[in-house]
């Protein structure tokens, strides 16, 4: 039987709204033993609300997110705040016994990711999830079940990226993202890090060392009234870790960049082994390209992957697969662990692994300074 789920989402901003959006969109899913009802939405901005009324279940609209954590009729929560706000709004979250979908990175810094997972512990009866929806990409799916066969062999080097351009204009005016007390001195790591190693840490692949290149490529951007304010993040990050697997180690290249020119939003895995390799790129949504030596000849292949995911849709299987898709297939992949029936699904990103990511971001810190490469805890 499907059961309804009552949902809030703190944070009416840019993914705020896709996930009412993506929500709104659950009859896509042929199958999926919840439905979520989005039911009440708060943002510091009353000027966010009003676009929510066009949802018809909505029925509550609030400024204070204390409304939403004392309405006992809401199950779940999103919530997706500018980062120096996720530690006090997580801890409120689970202090008020809600699960939730909280937003990368889980803290503005390594400090706060450990406050929110000591929190966590001993809260067994909460089910809480970092979003991170990229690896929900059918391609994604197909180059991770390849890598995780063995059938690539042992693993000679593996990279994992995600790349935007935006910030390649210096005009463009500063917003909170920008600004590293309101986004955290990890910069770009906080905003693209979680997205880049979700599918890395679901290999099992975790370096045990990093050494990296951090690049503050724009110090100041215009400010509210035109006039220049300082942009003191990190706009580039290139990471190089070591990953100790059985077989021997190898090297996991992580390419964080809000200044990539030519890419915008292209979320990449490549690997390559001793008996053959894969790489996808969202850059080319329906293609995953395969190695494999044939007959004594070395053969990239492309394999066309149409429009299914983890959780199977309405969409014709020719179609082609997006950004928004991923978001609702990784709801319907929270929903449905939450509610014990994931089975072979892909999983969500879990607290562990945003606070695995953040140590990943403090060893990079720490390289950034000593130009050496650092370990990770
Ligand atoms: N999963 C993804 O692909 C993805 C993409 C972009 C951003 N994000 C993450 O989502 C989060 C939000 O980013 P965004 O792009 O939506 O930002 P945004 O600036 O578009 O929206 C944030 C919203 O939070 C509101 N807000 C601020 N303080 C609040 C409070 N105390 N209570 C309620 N609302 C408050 C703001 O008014 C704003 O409307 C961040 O953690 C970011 O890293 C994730």
């Amino acid at each position: 039987m499907v059961r309804d789920v009552q949902v809030g989402i703190i944070g009416g901003g840019l993914m705020g709204r896709e996930t009412a959006a993506a929500l709104n969109r659950w009859a896509a899913l042929q199958d999926h033993p919840v439905r979520p009802r989005l039911a009440a939405v708060c943002d510091v901005d009353p000027d966010v609300l009003p676009w929510f009324e066009r949802i018809e279940t909505v029925r509550l609209l609030s400024t204070d997110y204390r409304d939403l954590l004392g309405d006992d009729r809401l199950e779940v929560l999103y919530i997706a705040v500018p980062h120096h706000l996720h530690e006090e709004l997580y801890l409120a979250a689970i202090e008020a016994g809600k699960d939730f979908l909280g937003e990368k990175p889980f803290g503005i810094d390594l400090p706060a990711a450990e406050r929110i997972l000591a929190a966590l512990r001993g809260r067994g009866d909460l089910f809480v999830r970092c979003s991170s929806e990229m690896p929900y990409f059918p391609g994604a799916l197909a180059a991770a079940r390849l890598i995780g066969s063995g059938a690539i062999g042992r693993v000679i080097e593996a990279n994992a990226a995600f790349l935007h351009s935006s910030d390649l204009d210096p005009t463009k005016p500063i917003n909170w993202k920008r600004q590293a007390a309101l986004c955290g001195r990890i910069g770009v790591m906080g905003d693209l890090g979680m997205h880049a190693l979700h599918l890395p840490f679901k290999l099992g692949w975790r370096p045990s060392r990093v050494y990296a290149l951090l690049q503050d490529l724009v110090a100041e951007r215009p400010g509210p009234d035109g006039s220049s304010v300082p942009c003191d993040t990190i706009e580039n990050a290139t990471l190089v870790g070591t990953v100790d697997a059985a077989d021997g180690p190898f090297p996991l290249t992580v390419e964080v960049k809000r200044i990539a020119p030519g890419d915008m939003n292209t979320w990449r895995i490549r690997a390559v082994g001793m008996a053959g390799g894969v790489e996808f790129s969202t850059a080319r949504p329906k293609t995953v390209r395969r190695f494999a030596v044939r007959d004594g000849d070395q053969v990239w292949e492309h394999v066309e992957t149409g429009s299914q995911s983890a959780f199977p849709t309405v969409t014709g299987a020719i179609f082609e697969f997006g950004f928004s898709d991923a978001v609702l297939q990784m709801w319907a992949a929270f929903l449905a662990e939450r509610a014990g029936a994931l089975d072979e699904a892909f999983p969500c990103a879990t607290p562990e692994e945003a606070l695995a990511a953040h140590r990943i971001f403090d060893a990079a810190l720490r390289s950034a300074r000593s130009q050496a490469a650092e370990p990770v805890p």
